[in-house]
């Protein structure tokens, strides 16, 4: 088990094209389990291989107040999105901020899990949310996105400010 480190916006890593995952072998299961470990303890309920500087298409997610329903999502697709909603939504790249988001209330996803097997769910609500956030970050999309470039603006330099005294 490992904690890895969380790329942050503006880093142009975080704009890379994730790659479909192929092997689905002990590699990927580590990979799973050290993305769980760092979305626990970050703490966040959403976190992309992208965010982790590894370009491949897998997610994982805990959307439970409990924190006890990991989910790991590989090669997720959005099947369907219907209707809309607005929420709140933060970014373990963007720390620190949080701003309305419009998506899909209503999603039907079909995924492989860390063994390679096949399924179909319906997602609403938070979960969909997530999903939606998450599968974003493997096209190399960031929630600050859907913000004006006013708003985009001055998080990054915000953020390119706290990188900067961090370095120093
Ligand atoms: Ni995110």
């Amino acid at each position: 088990m490992a904690l890895l480190n969380i790329l942050h916006f503006p880093d142009p890593r975080l704009r890379t094209i994730a790659k479909p995952v192929e092997d689905f072998d002990d590699n990927l299961r580590q990979l799973v389990s050290d993305m769980f470990e760092t979305m626990y303890e970050a703490p966040g309920i959403g976190l992309a291989a992208t965010q982790v500087n590894q370009h491949i298409r897998l997610l994982v997610m805990d959307v439970s107040e409990a924190r006890n329903q990991p989910r790991c999502l590989i090669n997720p697709r959005i099947l369907t999105a219907e209707g809309d909603e607005e929420m709140d939504e933060g970014c373990l790249s963007v720390p620190g901020y949080y701003e309305k988001v419009r998506r899909a209330e209503l999603i039907r996803v079909r995924s492989q899990d860390e063994n390679g097997e096949t399924s179909e769910f319906d997602a609403h609500g938070l979960e969909a949310v997530c999903i939606q956030h998450e599968a974003d970050h493997l096209e190399g999309k960031l929630f600050v996105d859907y913000l004006s470039a006013l708003k985009r603006n001055r998080i990054r330099s915000k953020l390119l400010k706290t990188q900067k005294q961090q370095v120093d």
